[in-house]
């Protein structure tokens, strides 16, 4: 449940991350009226300002992220408070002063004690220095502690930081962001299939010949080559994001929807179904041409800007049936879509229809549901044609679909982890990875940019193919 206050400690506050997601998702949070009656927010990062200055940044990134202020924003902006500086196991700085003093004023406003929230949205360097620094000040006790991914960058480092962090925290104190897992669309799923026998039974490899899990990008890395030279897109994406997506589609029913104990079982347990990928077989990498001569990136860079892969999940319920995961940067267009491709139907039809049925979820925006079916082409004749029946997410009566970070930020307000992953999760996801990171892995292949990528990758997706596109 909502406490009644509470006091929000944002790491990296002045950070692109946190003008361009979290100060917006702490907007929209507060003004669906979902924070708590009583909030501060104490913004640290490195950059000398005072607490009138940070006020004139957050104004700014709102006003730059198209969300614009609060209507109450004289008030939200006095709850907005600064500490800069260092801080460190070493350095306290004057974070320690000012969240007693925040606190104080809270105790004295709500008659009790405010959870308190730090939201790490820095680089994952500073995870380890700044979970220390909690510890070492008294400022983890009874905290909640975001971290933003990429938690872990190989299943070796993902274990070294969560030693050390758990050095500070419980388990139980630890929320690891992966806002794909808040997306609507990506939580509609367990509704679409719990809640609908016309979808609950055909979700098994009976019906589904593939699975198809789709997120190309048009954007360019230009103004991140440093990350992007030190990361890749399967990196950045693949284990992280898609692999989430997956489990999601995966999964078995948890005994309970309304626990999230019992979700994140059920997510997590088929993570551990995960085959470890088959770098020669079931791995396409690809970097789109004109990569190596962006200012900052090597030369002869091997790395990687698309990635497709075939996931097999060894549970009783998808043997055989292929996952295929393909994402990429600079690609024909932008979009999220989980691809169910059905099996053909029996009987006097079945050899004379020219696509398979499908059961899509676009998971961009607001989100959306699409159905691809068969039907008689309108008119004398009898032919068959496939049309597509489309549900937009925010046509359903009553909602008003709310942004990722606004729902994982109120999910972690009010204590439910089932969005986030826990360390068994990310340790199953990176395990089954790690061959993509050892001496197997290929080589990346030329793609045009603005196009769907390497034709190499159309080979995974046999005898379909990929779904979007092409
Ligand atoms: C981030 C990745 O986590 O997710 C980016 O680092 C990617 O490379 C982004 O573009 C996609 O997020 P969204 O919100 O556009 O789906």
């Amino acid at each position: 449940s909502l406490p009644d206050s509470v006091v929000i400690v944002l790491f990296g506050a002045t950070g692109d991350l946190a003008g361009r997601m979290v100060l917006p998702a702490i907007h929209e949070v507060h003004s669906r009226g979902l924070m708590p009656a009583h909030w501060r927010l104490i913004g640290c990062a490195a950059d000398q300002l005072d607490d009138e200055g940070f006020r004139d940044r957050v104004a700014a990134s709102l006003d730059g992220s198209g969300t614009g202020r609060p209507a109450d924003w004289e008030t939200v902006r006095s709850s907005l408070r600064y500490c800069g500086g260092t801080f460190s196991a070493e350095d306290p700085g004057n974070l320690p002063r000012t969240l007693a003093e925040v606190r104080e004023e809270l105790v004295a406003e709500s008659g009790g004690e405010p959870l308190v929230l730090h939201f790490l949205a820095v680089p994952p360097v500073a995870f380890t220095p700044i979970a220390r620094g909690l510890g070492a000040h008294g400022l983890a006790d009874g905290a909640r502690v975001v971290f933003e991914k990429p938690y872990g960058t190989s299943l070796e480092s993902f274990e070294e930081l969560d030693a050390a962090v758990k050095e500070v925290l419980d388990e139980e104190q630890i929320f690891r962001i992966d806002h794909f897992l808040g997306k609507e669309g990506v939580q509609t799923i367990y509704v679409l299939r719990f809640a609908n026998q016309l979808f609950g039974s055909e979700w098994s490899r009976a019906s589904v010949d593939q699975v198809q899990i789709d997120v190309p990008e048009d954007l360019d890395v230009a103004n991140r080559i440093a990350f992007y030279e030190a990361t890749g897109a399967a990196l950045d994406m693949i284990v992280t994001h898609l692999f989430q997506v997956a489990g999601q589609v995966a999964m078995e029913p948890p005994t309970d929807l309304r626990d999230p104990a019992s979700v994140i079982a059920a997510r997590e347990a088929v993570l551990r179904a995960f085959r470890p990928l088959n770098p020669v077989e079931d791995v396409v990498l690809g970097q789109f041409e004109g990569y190596r001569d962006i200012e900052g990136a090597a030369p002869d860079s091997t790395q990687d800007t698309f990635a497709a892969v075939r996931l097999w999940v060894d549970t009783e319920r998808w043997r055989g049936v292929p996952f295929l995961l393909r994402t990429g940067k600079r690609m024909a267009r932008k979009t999220q879509r989980i691809t169910l491709v059905l099996k053909p139907p029996f009987g006097p039809l079945a050899d004379k229809l020219d696509a398979p049925n499908t059961i899509e979820i676009c998971f961009s925006g607001d989100g959306e549901i699409q159905l691809g079916i068969t039907v008689k082409t309108p008119g004398p004749d009898l032919s068959y044609s496939s049309g597509k029946a489309v549900l937009e997410l925010d046509d359903v009566p009553g909602g008003d679909p709310i942004s990722p970070y606004a729902s994982l930020i109120h999910d972690a307000l009010i204590g439910d982890r089932s969005l986030y992953t826990t360390a068994e999760g990310l340790r199953a996801a990176f395990a089954a990875f790690a061959p993509l990171q050892g001496p197997e892995r290929p080589d990346p292949v030329p793609y045009e940019p603005g196009s769907w990528g390497p034709e190499e990758a159309r080979r995974l997706a046999a005898p379909h193919r990929w779904m979007l596109g092409e």
